[in-house]
């Protein structure tokens, strides 16, 4: 069988890549009162393979920072040691596994924060109810804008998580700085409206992510850290008016501490002619930055193939074509035929059902 470049392995700063197949960042809202569960043990683990790179589902750094039912922490020692059983079993298969942290800001509500507080932001402005595909409506609270003294406060809550983190097993970390969350809140012009040294200015805007990624690097070692940018996207009302100047400004601050990687997101896909387009968008920004780049966004196996061939970017990640096929890298090289996914179970709490129960190859054959 001819190998396909997917399927090549790459070496990531100290770690020994087999195949170029992640697992994106997946929020799957089964992390009970914050703590990860015995079900994730499996969840990930039938998803590890020898030299593969998992990323966790978004995991808080902090009591302020969930939006979402049942998303996992990593800020209590109890959630510590609840991962450890699922990063050893990523690790037992062979697998590199890297935990992604995150702080929602303002994409949030009373009800999930501590005493029923106002989320914390770059800004005062809410987010707009916005419209699910299904129809449903989600309203978020006023959040309530961080006072300029209390900014280190929230750099120091990633700093801990990321030493939580390595102390949990984990091989690193990766920031997420994408999709309209905390650190996207202060980096882009439509939720930024500060006019302290946090605001106004790209290099005003960018100075809470670049001191949240300098106090980890001090913490954990740059070989460790990766982050997560999505300077096109638009979610939950987070947008630039200059995205390409965003992500250029970040590529070159973050070639400054050496990081391992960077995560982008690909701009929302195109339909052209009936059929799926990536807008590819991102190749300044690879060709930019030193260390390995990572692209997500709407990747198939021909379109990954396609990418990694022609050197627009080193890994891909797949986030619902992965949820799906637990052996997603093995139906890769066989060519198989992949499970479709459901999303009506992608955020719904049951441990097994659109969890952990999508069948392997040899199961379905
Ligand atoms: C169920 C679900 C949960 C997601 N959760 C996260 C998350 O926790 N962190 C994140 O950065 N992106 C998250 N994403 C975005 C994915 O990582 C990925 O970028 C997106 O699904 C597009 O890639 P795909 O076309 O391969 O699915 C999520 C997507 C889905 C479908």
């Amino acid at each position: 069988m001819a190998e396909i470049a997917l399927l090549t392995p790459y070496k990531m700063g100290k770690f020994d890549l087999s195949h170029r197949v992640v697992l994106a960042p997946l929020t799957r809202s089964r992390s009970y009162g914050n703590v990860p569960q015995p079900h994730a043990i499996l969840y990930y683990s039938q998803r590890a393979s020898k030299g593969g790179l998992l990323i966790t589902e978004a995991t808080g750094v902090s009591d302020t920072a969930q939006g979402y039912p049942e998303t996992p922490g990593i800020w209590t020692k109890e959630q510590v040691e609840a991962w450890k059983p699922i990063v050893k079993a990523v690790h037992d298969k062979g697998g590199l596994f890297f935990c992604q942290i995150w702080h929602v800001g303002r994409v949030s509500s009373y009800g999930y924060q501590p005493n029923g507080q106002a989320p914390i932001s770059s800004t005062d402005r809410p987010i707009p109810a916005q419209t699910h595909h299904d129809g449903t409506v989600e309203e978020y609270s006023t959040p309530r804008r961080l006072r300029t003294d209390e900014i280190a406060h929230v750099v120091n809550d990633f700093r801990l998580a990321a030493r939580n983190a390595i102390e949990a097993g984990f091989d690193g970390i990766e920031i997420h700085g994408a999709h309209g969350y905390l650190l996207e809140q202060f980096m882009k012009d439509s939720a930024n409206d500060r006019t302290d040294e946090y605001g106004g200015s790209l290099e005003n805007r960018c100075r809470f992510a670049l001191e949240v990624i300098e106090a980890i690097v001090d913490e954990i070692g740059a070989d460790r850290v990766g982050i997560r940018l999505s300077p096109f996207a638009d979610y939950v009302e987070a947008w630039d008016s200059d995205p390409e100047a965003l992500g250029l400004y970040m590529i070159q601050a973050l070639n400054k501490f050496g990081i391992l990687y960077c995560h982008m997101v690909e701009p929302r896909m195109a339909i052209v002619d009936g059929r799926r387009e990536i807008p590819h968008r991102l190749l300044n920004m690879r060709n930019a930055f030193n260390g390995t780049f990572i692209a997500a966004g709407g990747y198939d196996r021909d379109e990954g193939n396609k990418v990694v061939a022609e050197g627009y970017t080193d890994l891909v990640a797949f986030g619902r074509l992965f949820l799906a096929n637990p052996d997603l890298p093995k139906r890769f090289e066989l060519n198989a035929t992949l499970n479709k996914y459901d999303r009506s179970t992608f955020y719904t709490q049951d441990p097994v059902v659109g969890y952990t129960d999508y069948p392997f190859l040899e199961s379905s054959a």
